[in-house]
């Protein structure tokens, strides 16, 4: 494939405060001489940044490395992971063409998003949020077909599937990757066949797509808010200077909770001083606690979490009100904002009471 500087390109680009910290810090880390070999990092945040590669970004990368334009040019045309031109505002959805996928019904998979969002790879759909493109084999060969979206694998796709996460994505929601027919990982599509014995009491979801969903920012690109921002080969972890973020909640210890859970959580607002943190329990009731994982977004460490604050149960959760709800998402270290954004209280107001939701019930079959 020819590949092009686009040929519409920004005036100017500069890395953000954070992002310049960052990559300065990055250049450090090749003995004098050898900064160049920074280019990929710097290449990299640079895209992360604004979306795609843009001919100042290269340009400016390639006066940070002291390298010739040429030199950065070719770096960043040769490497596919690297986008000339601009990218969906949403998500870039990258189906694998290749062999396995090519016998599985990839063809289908681009039909949907030629049908979806555009008719050529590389080009924007009309609302600006998606592109695609067709790539070449992402290593998934035995959950063909597949595609990556941002930084996870949707796996064992069907055309309806595909069709569904990217109205997922358009709507703000992080559709759960991994394999999306019910198979655990890459055994084989008809089920076990030995080692069955470890299937009992295994999580819901295989340890790659419990992380995905924990994480939770499949298509958020880096941006230099990330926490921490650090160089630790530059002097036991000094973090480059970031602008200022939100201000931490005004916070004091429950060590004992804490302590106890075992995660960095070390203490959460006193009821005194923070009038909407919800209702906790001491322990869960008898009849022990709901499986939390059930939520979408909820993972083992989110769960851990939410009963170090003292909650346990569906009813819980699904009484919060919107302060409440305001107040779990900012003291949720580590997932801010994850109750708002997978809409925890509507699928707990449904566990409550017994009924499933499309999550929950993709958690029991698996
Ligand atoms: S052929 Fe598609 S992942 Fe390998």
């Amino acid at each position: 494939m020819l590949r092009r500087l686009h040929p519409t390109q920004p005036d100017s680009f500069a890395f953000t405060p954070a992002n310049q910290a960052w990559a300065e810090a990055q250049i450090t880390k090749y003995p004098e001489g050898r900064q160049a070999s920074a280019i990929i990092p710097l290449l990299w945040r640079a895209q992360e940044q604004e979306g795609w590669l843009t001919r100042p970004a290269i340009e400016t990368v390639a006066d940070m490395l002291g390298l010739a334009y040429i030199r950065a040019l070719e770096v960043a045309s040769f490497y596919f992971m690297f986008q000339l031109q601009p990218v969906g505002s949403v998500a870039n959805i990258q189906v694998c063409g290749t062999t396995s996928c090519m016998i599985c019904g990839a063809e289908d998979l681009v039909a949907v998003c030629k049908d979806k969002i555009a008719p050529k790879p590389h080009t924007l759909s009309a609302d600006g949020k998606f592109s695609w493109e067709e790539v070449e084999c992402l290593g998934a060969c035995a959950n063909a077909p597949m595609a990556q979206i941002g930084k996870d694998y949707y796996e064992d796709l069907t055309a309806e599937r595909l069709g569904e996460i990217i109205d997922e994505l358009a709507a703000g929601k992080v559709p759960t990757p991994g394999p999306q027919t019910g198979r655990y990982a890459a055994e084989p599509a008809s089920g076990l066949t030995s080692l069955t014995e470890y299937a009992a009491g295994r999580a819901p979801l295989n340890a790659s797509a419990t992380l995905a969903t924990e994480i939770g920012d499949t298509v958020k690109r880096i941006d230099g808010t990330e926490v921490p921002l650090i160089a630790p080969w530059q002097g036991k972890g000094r973090r480059p200077a970031t602008p200022p973020q939100d201000p931490e909640p005004i916070v004091t210890p429950e060590p004992d909770r804490a302590e106890e859970a075992g995660h960095p959580f070390e203490g959460s607002v006193a009821p005194e001083a923070a009038p909407d943190r919800p209702a906790a329990l001491e322990a869960a009731r008898e009849g022990g606690a709901d499986d939390l994982k059930k939520i979408k977004g909820v993972g083992p460490k989110l769960e851990k979490l939410l009963n170090s604050l003292g909650f346990y149960h569906f009813d819980q959760i699904a009484g919060w009100t919107e302060s409440e709800v305001a107040w779990v998402d900012d003291n949720l270290e580590g997932f801010k904002g994850r109750v708002s954004r997978d809409e925890w209280v509507a699928q707990a107001k449904i566990l409550a009471t017994g009924g499933e939701t499309e999550f929950s019930q993709r958690v029991k079959s698996t």
